[in-house]
Parts: C-alpha cells; structure tokens; sequence
C-alpha cells in the first residue's frame, strides 16, 4: 500500500486513487480537519439522543427487511441543508467522486450516505455492498467518528481481500476507508463500545429498483 503522509486533501484523494487501482481499497487516517470530524460525531450522537436513528434493514427501499441476524446498526441518512458539518462532508466527498472519476473514469454520479451507530455487542456479518436488483453503489465509503478508540475495543471493519487474507481496520476517528464494492466483501466485528460511523456510497448511473 502506499504510504500517505501529505496533509492537503488533493494529494489523500491522488493516494486513494493509486490505492484503487492497485488494490481495489485505500485507507487514509486524519482525513479531514480534527474539528470537521467532532462536529459530526457530535451531530450524531445528537440525532441518535432525539430518536432518529432506526435499526437498518438490507436495503434502502420500503420493502427492505430489518434482519437483526444480519446487521444490528442504527441508521440516518443523511440530506444536504440540514446540518454545516454535514454539508461540509458532502462537499469534501463531491470533491472525491469528481476526482475519482478524472482518473479512473468511473462514471461516478451521486453519493449517498447515512450516520451509522452500532451498539455495543453489534455486528454486520460478511457482505458485499450491492443489491441483487440495484448495482449502482461501485465504491463505498466509511468515516470513523470514535475518539480514543482503543484496539482491545473491537469493532474492526474486516476486509475479505482476493488473496484470501483479512486486513482489519480499527474504527478510528478521522481514518476514510474507500473499496471498490463489488469486489470487496467485508464485515463489521462487535465492540465493548458505540461504534460510530458516516458509511456512504458513490453510485453509477442506473436504474433505480421499483
Ligand atoms: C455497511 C458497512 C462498515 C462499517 O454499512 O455496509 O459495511 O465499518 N459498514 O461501518
Ligand atoms: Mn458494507
């Protein structure tokens, strides 16, 4: 993996292009601004405390079923004009998927992401971030909001690699985890502590399920 130790966003997202193309993932810690990321960790423990996290089901629409063996986060997603800090984020990530579409000419067309919360003991077993009727999300994307987060506390995001190895990636405030999504299957593991998380995708054009 490249080794990034540039500090301005420009040259993070010409490391998570190299990083996708070499190997189809890129992790880069202290991605954004210390003070962007506890506005939004701030932010969602707020929505959390007013009650507006729901349990996730597997998919976006009406029809998408809660399936607690599955996945047992709490999420909201997120629109634009509600929150600074969020629109902030939102900006930063139009920045990434225009970039990411210059270099990789990955047709990249809008990006869609919720505040995620998983309780203590919570997991997301082993998927892949596609539906079977819908195969606009290409490449996902998650950004950890826990301060301190302390390695004995779990809560790895385990990545399924091709080679057959795992390589887990402890839930660290600042740190973007970007893959390819269709290639990468992955899981979230159970901590001793909330986990919280802005987890998002850049989608494809294509046609929405019925
Ligand atoms: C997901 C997911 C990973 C994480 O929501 O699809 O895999 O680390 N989340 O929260
Ligand atoms: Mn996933």
């Amino acid at each position: 993996m490249n080794t990034c130790s540039f500090n301005d966003l420009n040259a993070r997202v010409a490391c998570i292009i190299d990083d996708l193309a070499e190997q189809g993932w890129s992790l880069q810690t202290h991605f954004i601004a210390p003070t962007l990321t506890l506005e939004l960790a701030e932010e969602c423990r707020k929505r959390a405390a007013a009650g507006l996290l729901v349990q996730a089901g597997v998919g976006r629409s009406a029809l998408a079923v809660i399936s607690e063996g599955l996945r047992g986060d709490h999420i909201q997603w997120l629109d634009a004009g509600q929150n600074a800090a969020c629109d902030q984020y939102l900006a930063v990530m139009d920045a990434v998927r225009q970039a990411l579409n210059q270099a990789l000419y990955l047709g990249l067309e809008d990006f869609e992401s919720h505040f995620a919360l998983y309780p203590p003991g919570a997991y997301y077993k082993k998927h892949l971030d596609r539906f079977r009727d819908d195969d606009r999300r290409a490449v996902s994307v998650v950004f950890y909001l826990n301060e301190d987060w302390r390695a004995e506390e779990g809560g790895a995001l385990r990545l399924h690699l091709a080679d057959g190895s795992c390589r887990d990636v402890l839930p660290h405030a600042g740190s973007l985890l970007v893959f390819l999504s269709a290639d990468m299957p992955h899981e979230v593991l159970p901590a001793t502590r909330e986990r919280l998380s802005l987890t998002g995708w850049l989608r494809r054009r294509g046609a929405a399920p019925f």
